[in-house]
């Protein structure tokens, strides 16, 4: 481990998520309390026939370069047969990252010491149905020669070095909804670690389908009685919380390391600082009550950075607006930010959740938040957690503050991002700005 002292810094930022395309456009409606939550059912006839009827979906666009999703804008011809939409969102994302890093390598050498970890929650369950019917009806012929690599998750990773020439690492978690900071953080212990010097990393999502809509309407997750108010369905941390809603989109980061990042001249966002992983052990679906799980993933991120809990300005919390998991982590973030070297008061508790606005973006869920993480520290202002009226149940031990409605202006020097998944998967990265 001789690299192991070597400091991550994120250089670059791109995302597609249901309030925009585009980074930017992105965090101003967020900071603007907007909501990208719409009613779904003109999409497909199935989806009226299910519990929940609305997505947080990436807006078409009306015209080039209105912050609407426009496949040719980044795709080259032949793209999009080869790559199902999750990847293509990816490669959206990365072009945007790298543009914004202004990392464009052309020496053998900088594109061997380039690498992409792009993961993606479930990948393309819509190749997977329309193929099985396909095949169900008209046998051998009807299965396309590009059904497996659409199908594939690392192929979203794999499409972004074949693109750009990145000869470092390839890899891609899935990890359900950590998949996205377990890519962020995995992949800055590459470039720790001596595997790369610059990481394209994040996660990617595309899975609003109707049998995703049903599983996870099945196993009781997702916000079904708001149908008729999309853009109240999320309110994350609030005592009429009833369940997720399902959101779509990608989220990638371009990690370096930082003398790479100085000698080139790059500018600097942030500096990635600790990465904590743990397992709830417990249950497929259902938080551990007392958020022990959480809280060990934030304890292990601040401990690898050496900074102590009352340090933490902000937390970008996982609540996905369920009833029990808003309410472990809540209690797991209370645990460690008022404990040893912690705040004195959970009022002076900084922690809100962007998925009022975007929803869940599962699989890419911590990488965009990762993002928003990012832009909270270099703006020095906390996005806001939308729907939130009475925190709560019960409201006693919902007080912290949670930035209801609407941003609020703090100094952030150290935050955290939460990121949780079915299976018992939990984990957390610090984020600092980067100071010389
Ligand atoms: C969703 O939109 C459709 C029209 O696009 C409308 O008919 C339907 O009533 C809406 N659903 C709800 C629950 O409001
Ligand atoms: C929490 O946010 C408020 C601004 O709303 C700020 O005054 C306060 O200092 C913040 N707390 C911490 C610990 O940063
Ligand atoms: C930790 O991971 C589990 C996995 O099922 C997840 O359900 C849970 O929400 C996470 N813990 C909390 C308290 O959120």
């Amino acid at each position: 481990m001789q690299n192991a002292m070597r400091r991550i810094v994120v250089t670059g930022l791109g995302a597609v998520t249901p309030l925009a395309v585009g980074v930017l456009p992105t965090w101003r409606r967020l900071i603007n309390g907007e909501c990208g939550i719409v009613n779904i059912t003109n999409r497909d006839p199935k989806f009226s026939s299910l519990p929940s009827q609305i997505a947080g979906i990436i807006p078409a666009s009306l015209r080039h370069g209105d912050g609407g999703w426009n496949p040719k804008d980044w795709l080259r011809p032949g793209d999009d047969r080869k790559m199902a939409l999750f990847a293509q969102y990816a490669m959206a994302s990365a072009d945007e990252a790298l543009r914004d890093a202004n990392w464009r390598p052309e020496s053998e050498e900088d594109l061997q010491a380039t690498g992409v970890y792009i993961g993606s929650g479930i990948g393309s369950l819509d190749d997977a149905y329309n193929t099985a019917v396909e095949f169900e009806k008209g046998g051998y012929k009807k299965v396309s020669p590009l059904f497996v690599p659409r199908l594939l998750i690392n192929l979203a990773a794999g499409h972004i070095s074949m693109r750009y020439g990145f000869k470092g690492p390839n890899h891609a978690a899935t990890t359900a909804c950590t998949t996205g900071v377990h890519a962020i953080g995995d992949a800055a212990r590459m470039i720790a670690f001596g595997d790369a010097d610059v990481m394209v990393a994040g996660g990617a999502e595309s899975c609003i389908h109707p049998l995703a809509i049903a599983g996870f309407s099945r196993a009781r997750s997702l916000a079904t009685e708001w149908n008729d108010r999309p853009q109240e369905a999320s309110r994350p941390f609030d005592n009429a919380r009833a369940g997720f809603v399902i959101g779509e989109g990608a989220g990638v980061v371009v990690l370096e390391e930082l003398e790479h990042a100085k000698a080139r001249g790059a500018s600097i966002y942030a500096e990635v600082r600790g990465y904590g992983l743990s397992s709830d052990a417990h249950h497929m679906t259902a938080p551990r009550e007392d958020g022990q799980g959480p809280c060990l993933a934030m304890k292990r991120a601040l401990k690898q950075a050496g900074i102590k809990p009352s340090k933490v300005d902000y937390v970008n919390a996982h609540a996905t607006s369920t009833v029990l998991g808003d309410a472990a982590e809540n209690r797991a973030i209370k645990t460690l930010l008022l404990g040893e070297e912690g705040y004195a008061s959970a009022m002076q508790i900084n922690a809100s959740s962007t998925k009022g606005a975007v929803g869940h973006l599962l699989g890419a869920a911590g990488a965009a938040e990762t993002i928003f993480t990012v832009l909270a520290l270099k703006d020095d202002i906390l996005p806001p957690t939308l729907n939130l009226r009475q925190a709560g149940d019960p409201a006693s031990d919902f007080d912290c503050n949670y930035v209801p409605n609407t941003a609020q202006d703090c100094k952030v020097q150290v935050a955290l991002s939460n990121s949780f998944g079915f299976g018992g998967t939990n984990a957390s990265i610090c984020l600092s700005k980067y100071e010389g």
